[in-house]
């Protein structure tokens, strides 16, 4: 059988060859301490799994629900918006409801752009964006995320031939990998530039409420004028601990939000309301819990930040999102140095080539296991760094 070139122009997803790997060594009995994945292990507050649970129970739950989601759940997540933001949102137009973020970022790719566009894809990344623009047949241009400007992309160097083709600029604040965090003055200038330069802004945030000492991320939609050019990503995944439950929304520029919603009627058919019924729970609801699970990650954080600086790396304290994104010592090929680090301690790290090529000189760190875990297996990876230096 032939798959269609598309599918066979497709790189195999490093983390399900990862995940091979782990399971042999789990298989021979090893202890494995996985950091490497950015799955929440804590669950969602109780209210919300009962609001979900009150709803499976009712008979009249079980159909298929109305397409990108229910009024009701587009209502919820205007009001979050208007709640968090500030932001007011028309929930007829400028709202849908998507299955997880990906989904949606995978989407719009399909929805905008064309043979022969060109996507403005930083690097690294989330590997969404460049592969759904590669599956629509456009052309990624990839826009460096380097240190020294704090892993935000330099607007300014890109050539005037590409901007003439460029249809979308893809951002996503606070950042998976780096942990980097953009201060709104960025999405200002990022927000006049589509403008000049009549770019979609597609702005993935579905880490934009887990914030560390006090930092209060922003949303792209705060900046004066952003519905003309923006459409923001965002996930109950990540904030409310319902990365399973598969539920997102791309909010904003009405237009781009109305491609989406058309090309998932034709993909999908709508969401479980249970489902829905918690997530609106979720976004309506008390949110103090999710301060509360944001010291938890911040204590782990510091145990990550304080277990890579004893091994010698540099990296930046992250303020947000659930990484670490540390460089590694001086001509050390990452791949290699997460491979021996599995085999040899049982602690599986990401390497930062996997998000690009400007990861190359990187490594991630997940901070979704409980402290204790987090603890043993960054004292692992000090002892072993320690052998090895
Ligand atoms: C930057 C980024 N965007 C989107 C997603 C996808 O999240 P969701 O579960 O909402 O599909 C992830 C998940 O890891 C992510 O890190």
């Amino acid at each position: 059988m032939q798959s269609a070139t598309r599918v066979s122009k497709l790189k195999p997803y490093f983390f399900a060859h990862l995940s091979k790997r782990v399971q042999a060594l789990l298989e021979k009995g090893r202890d494995v301490i996985r950091l490497d994945v950015g799955s929440p292990d804590l669950p969602p507050a109780d209210f919300i799994i009962e609001a979900m649970a009150q709803s499976a129970r009712q008979p009249n739950t079980h159909g298929y629900t109305a397409y990108g989601g229910t009024p009701a759940y587009r209502k919820a997540v205007a009001h979050y918006y208007g709640q968090r933001f500030g932001v007011e949102l028309n929930w007829r137009t400028q709202i849908v409801g998507l299955i997880g973020s990906k989904e949606g970022l995978f989407t719009i790719g399909q929805a905008v752009l064309n043979p022969g566009d060109v996507s403005l894809v930083p690097d690294p990344a989330y590997a969404t964006y460049s592969i759904s623009s590669e599956i629509a047949g456009a052309e990624v241009y990839p826009l460096p995320l380097l240190e020294e400007n704090g892993f935000l992309p330099d607007l300014d160097i890109i050539p005037a031939d590409i901007l003439s083709r460029a249809k979308i600029l893809w951002l996503n604040y606070p950042n998976n990998p780096t942990g980097a965090i953009a201060p709104i003055e960025f999405f200002v200038k990022a927000v006049a530039f589509a403008k000049q330069h009549n770019l979609i802004i597609a702005h993935d945030a579905p880490y934009v409420d887990i914030c560390y000492d006090r930092y209060d991320a922003p949303s792209i939609l705060q900046v004066p004028g952003a519905f003309d050019v923006a459409v923001e990503f965002n996930s109950l995944s990540k904030v409310y601990n319902m990365a399973g439950w598969r539920l997102g929304m791309a909010v904003g520029n009405p237009e781009v939000v109305g491609y989406i919603e058309s090309y998932k009627s034709q993909a999908d058919t709508s969401h479980f309301e249970p489902i829905l019924a918690g997530g609106i729970a979720a976004l309506t609801g008390d949110q103090a819990w999710v301060q509360d699970r944001n010291q938890i990650y911040q204590s782990r954080r510091d145990v990550v930040v304080a277990g890579l600086r004893a091994m010698g790396l540099k990296l930046l304290e992250p303020q947000a999102a659930l990484y670490a994104w540390a460089r590694l010592p001086d001509g050390v090929e990452g791949y290699d140095f997460c491979a021996r680090l599995l085999e040899d301690t049982g602690v599986s790290v990401t390497p930062g080539a996997v998000f690009g090529e400007y990861g190359k000189e990187f490594l991630r760190i997940s901070i979704c296991i409980p402290q204790a875990r987090l603890e043993e297996g960054m004292a692992r990876m000090v002892h072993w760094m320690q052998g090895n230096l």
